[in-house]
């Protein structure tokens, strides 16, 4: 299947009410194409999180359409948005989120637990640089390990989107490099679909789209036709 994979179009969302209103995104409109990696950027507080989360189901918006792989989301009932959440997501979170008493593996097995097309976990690990871990506990990995093992959860069934918040935020340049690299390649291997919330400006150069947020409004949309490998992103 090819064409857009996202379109969302007059999206509003605020916070609070009366004066101590926040509109978070002013009704933007966008569409993102299917097998793109496509940046998020904007200042602190522009909206990026709140955008990912809209896609991600988790957070609820007031006016306007978002359709995600032909689903529209505004009619979903929860436990549709549940089984959309289980079927079609993959979602790395800033922290990880690990389960700090299960091991590294089964932390990535807890993803695939219910996918019908979930990927072989021996063969992620080892992609990811796992496999020599994957019997110790998270507060057993260095940071850039357990970064690794919440991407191979998001992974593990095979999403065809997968959402990012900062994926590199707390990593230091070596291992975000690792990172990028590694969703570099699934987008390439897997095909999936991948949006990434970052304040980091070079992971725009290995993005096919980057949507530029300026409070609550999209201020560019870029379509990139030079992309950089990853591993020679500099910053
Ligand atoms: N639950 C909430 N209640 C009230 N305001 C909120 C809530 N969540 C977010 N906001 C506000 O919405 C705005 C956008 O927040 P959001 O987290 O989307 O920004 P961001 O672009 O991801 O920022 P950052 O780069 O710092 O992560 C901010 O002004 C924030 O204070
Ligand atoms: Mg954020």
């Amino acid at each position: 299947m090819s064409g857009n994979i996202i379109e969302f179009s007059n999206l509003r969302k605020s916070y609070g009410q009366g004066d101590s209103r926040i509109d978070v995104l002013k009704g933007i409109d966008c569409k993102i194409k299917r097998g793109s990696i496509c940046t998020l950027l904007g200042p602190s507080g522009s909206g990026k999180s709140t955008l990912l989360n809209i896609l991600g189901g988790i957070e609820s918006f007031e006016e306007g359409s978002v359709i995600v792989d032909g689903l529209e989301l505004n009619n979903l009932s929860k436990d549709d948005l549940l089984r959309y959440r289980r079927n079609k997501l993959g979602f790395v979170f800033q922290f990880y989120n690990l389960v700090s008493n299960l091991t590294l593996r089964e932390n990535i097995e807890v993803g695939a637990y219910l996918s019908q097309e979930a990927l072989d976990i021996d063969e992620l690990m080892e992609v990811l640089g796992l496999t020599d871990h994957q019997m110790k506990f998270p507060n057993q990995l260095s940071g850039g390990q357990q970064q690794r093992t919440a991407i191979a959860r998001a992974l593990s069934k095979g999403p065809a989107i997968l959402l990012c918040d900062e994926p590199t935020g707390a990593l230091d340049y070596k291992t975000a490099k690792d990172v990028l690299e590694m969703i570099q390649k699934i987008n390439k291997e897997y095909k999936s679909t991948i949006i990434i919330a970052s304040h980091n400006i070079a992971i725009a150069q290995m993005s096919h789209e980057v949507l530029s947020l300026h409070d609550g409004t999209i201020l560019e949309h870029k379509i990139n036709d030079k992309l950089v490998d990853a591993r020679d992103l500099v910053w």
